[in-house]
Order: C-alpha cells, then sequence, then structure tokens
C-alpha cells in the first residue's frame, strides 16, 4: 500500500530543522504483514529526545530511515500465525521486540532481548525483513523495529500490548517510552518502596513519569532537579517536594544539606554526562543511581574509582524501564485510570506529519513534553 512517512536521510543536520529539514515528508511503499507481523495504523506518536538524538547524530542509525518509537494505533490486517489480535483492536506499541527465547527473555528481561537488539541495530522487523521502501524500490531502514512517524506500521506482533478502546490513543502513545522508561525505572529497575527518598535529575517526558510513579509509589522526600526553572515548577505541582536548579554551581550542595547527606535512589532521566555527574554528587553513601538518559553513543562518565568502593555505591542502567511490556503497561494503565500516572497532562500539542521538524526544534528548546504528532490527521 501507498502512505506518508517521513524519512531520514541524513543525520546531523544544523537547526532548525523547521528549514533543514532532517525528517522528509514522502509517499512510500509499505508491504503487508508477514507471518507473525501486524499492519497498524498509527493514531499517535511521541516526539521522544532519543528520535532527537537520533537527528543530531550524536548516536548512529542504519540510513536511510523510519524513526519513531513511541505509539498507539489501531490494528488493520494480522499476518499468518497471528490469532491474538483482530482488525479493529487497539494496541501500544513496544520499542524492543523482543524473542521470547534468548537469554534475556527466558529470565524475564525482554527489554534486554539479543535478537530485538541485533535487529535494531541492522534496521530491520525481528524476521530481518525490511517492509517499507521507496517508490524507486531502495529499502527503507525501520526504527526501533517500528518506524513509527508515517501513517501505518508493519511490526512483529511481539512489539505490541492490546488496550481497552476506552483508552485516548493520544495519552496510550506515551505509554510506549515515556511511561515505562521512566515509570518503569522506580518501580521496576529501583523497586522504590514506600517512604523512601528519591531524586530525579532531568525532568522531560521521562523524567516526569519517574515523578508521577515516585509520587503514586509514596516516596518521601521526592526532589526533582532540572536545568529549566519551568519544569521545576511544573514538577512542584506533579508533587515534588523539593526543587534545585541545575545550573546553580551550588546544586548538589544544597540537595545534600537538604537531604543530610544525600538521597539513596535517584533516577537520571536527562541524557547529559552532567545529568549523570549531577546525580553521582547527590546520591548518598550506599546510595545507587539509577541512569535511563541516553547520552551521545561515544560518551563516558567517570567517577573516582576508590569513592565508589568506600561508599558503596552503585551504578545501574535502566533500559525501557526493565518492563515486561505485557506485564507492565497494564499496570502502569491501571495507575493512569486512578489518576496517579497523569500522562495526560504532557501532552504539549498535536502535529501533523508535515509538521514534524518544528516539533524537534521545540524538543530541542527544551519548551515541550511530550508533542504528539497524529500522521492521519
Ligand atoms: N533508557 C531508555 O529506555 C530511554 C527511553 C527513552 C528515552 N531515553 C532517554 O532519556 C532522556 C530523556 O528523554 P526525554 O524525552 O524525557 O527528554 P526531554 O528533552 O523531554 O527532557 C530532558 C530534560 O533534562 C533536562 N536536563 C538537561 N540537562 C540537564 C542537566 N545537566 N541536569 C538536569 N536536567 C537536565 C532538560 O532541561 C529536560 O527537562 C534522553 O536522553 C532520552 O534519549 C531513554
Ligand atoms: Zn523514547
Ligand atoms: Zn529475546
Amino acid at each position: 500500500m501507498r502512505m506518508q512517512a517521513a524519512i531520514m536521510y541524513e543525520q546531523g543536520k544544523p537547526r532548525p530543522y523547521a528549514t533543514s529539514k532532517p525528517l522528509v515528508v514522502e509517499e512510500v511503499e509499505l508491504d503487508g504483514p508477514g507471518p507473525g507481523e501486524v499492519l497498524i495504523e498509527v493514531a499517535a506518536a511521541g516526539l521522544c529526545h532519543s528520535d532527537l538524538s537520533a537527528i543530531e547524530g550524536i548516536r548512529p542509525r542504519p540510513l536511510p530511515i523510519v524513526i519513531g518509537h513511541e505509539g498507539a494505533g489501531i490494528v488493520r490486517e494480522c499476518g499468518a500465525g497471528v490469532t491474538d489480535l483482530k482488525p479493529g483492536d487497539h494496541v501500544i506499541t513496544v520499542f524492543v521486540t523482543s524473542c521470547g527465547s534468548c537469554r534475556y527473555c527466558v529470565r524475564g528481561r525482554p527489554n534486554i532481548c539479543s535478537s530485538g537488539n541485533a535487529a535494531r541495530q541492522a534496521g530491520t522487523l525481528l524476521s530481518g525483513a525490511k517492509r517499507i521502501s521507496r517508490l524507486n524500490g531502495e529499502r527503507i531502514n525501520h526504527g526501533s523495529g517500528l518506524s513509527l512517524f508515517a501513517q501505518f506500521c508493519v511490526v512483529n506482533r511481539r512489539a505490541m500490548v492490546k488496550i481497552d478502546k476506552a483508552i485516548p490513543l493520544e495519552d496510550a502513545a506515551i505509554f510506549g517510552c515515556a511511561v515505562m522508561t521512566g515509570a518503569g525505572a522506580v518501580l521496576n529497575t529501583a523497586g522504590l518502596e514506600a517512604g523512601e527518598p528519591i531524586a530525579v535529575v532531568g525532568l522531560g517526558g521521562v523524567g516526569m513519569n519517574a515523578l508521577f510513579a515516585a509520587v503514586a509509589a509514596g516516596a518521601e522526600p521526592i526532589i526533582a532537579i532540572d536545568t529549566n526553572p519551568e519544569k521545576l515548577g511544573l514538577a512542584r505541582q506533579w508533587g515534588a517536594t523539593h526543587t534545585f536548579l541545575a545550573t546553580d554551581p551550588d546544586c548538589a550542595e544544597q540537595v545534600k544539606a537538604a537531604t543530610g547527606g544525600g538521597l539513596d535512589t535517584v533516577i537520571e532521566t536527562a541524557g547529559t554526562i552532567k545529568a549523570m555527574e549531577m546525580a553521582y554528587a547527590v546520591t548518598a553513601r550506599g546510595g545507587r543511581v539509577v541512569s535511563a538518559g541516553l547520552p551521545a553513543a561515544d560518551a563516558k562518565f567517570s567517577y573516582l574509582h576508590g569513592a565508589l568502593v568506600s561508599d558503596e555505591k552503585a551504578l545501574i542502567g535502566s533500559y525501557m524501564g526493565s518492563c515486561v511490556p505485557e506485564r507492565d503497561i497494564p499496570r502502569f494503565l491501571g495507575l493512569y485510570r486512578r489518576g496517579k500516572l497523569p500522562v495526560g497532562s504532557l501532552k504539549s500539542g498535536f502535529l501533523p506529519l508535515s509538521e514534524i521538524n518544528a516539533g524537534f526544534d521545540r524538543l530541542a528548546d527544551g519548551i515541550v513534553l511530550r508533542q504528539i504528532l497524529r500522521p492521519n490527521g
């Protein structure tokens, strides 16, 4: 079938993106779903900082590519062997397609599936196929096994979770990355318990979900840190007990003074080395940093090794919030329904495909949380 898609041919184009157009909206051909695959009409797709990092070129991608990894849509056709979904079903997409049988999947860690990771690097679906091509026949790579910056996508059955049709798809989309990553970092990777103190460094779409989850889990105190004073105001409104401006030269000292020497759990959700240094600095002796931010692929974080040992600090990575999507998406939707994950309040407007580049200018300016692309208007 023919559809419109936003293709990235080149990484690292200059700003403003509204002028340089790193994403080129074009008519392309989409193959039908192969065995175990599903055709989805993309109803809503969030603009995430990971997409921005791909546009900036600080995280390399196979080119040309259709990116977009946070979304929700409607099933339009099921490939052979897909018997548990039918046209019309609503789904949230999952940006790590898991195989179900590698050493990570069998240990309950589908978020770090080795087959899913290999397919992502190769720009294919889990089957090895590429389903999008230009009208001249050139094959286009898939971003995260999904390619959601398009009107439709063909993806593996394991790259989605069916949801209740009562949930607005514009809110549902945000669960596909920001909620799983932010809430999952707090509730899964950190396994936060009620009454435990926590800090969140970096209050974007991902960090605000970490904050919501900390409030839902009964964390106390909840420290929120960002370079942008406006994000601090929102964090206070959404349950942070204390906020600190990361650009204050003595920010880490202020946090330590307010918390009797730092926090036991610090979540880093900014994706910069400076933020990681802040997170490490405000972690108490015996505490842990859970890092979900994704800086440039070659960025290195360093620390005093001796102090790591004598302070017994721990550094933990968190990919897709250590989620098992079939388990956690329903769990997080339950919190959302009860008002504990007010994900809808993160929406900073809607965009058609034709405005996607300007949307990334706004994300780079740090003035928005989650902008929602509606590729079908
Ligand atoms: N681990 C995962 O699975 C996963 C999934 C999605 C996104 N990410 C990554 O998470 C990060 C956040 O994504 P997002 O979409 O929420 O981004 P965003 O741009 O919406 O938010 C980033 C926030 O960090 C703040 N910030 C920047 N530098 C800071 C510093 N030095 N100290 C404190 N705050 C600082 C910004 O002001 C902004 O509020 C990105 O690096 C993204 O690539 C990781
Ligand atoms: Zn993302
Ligand atoms: Zn696997």
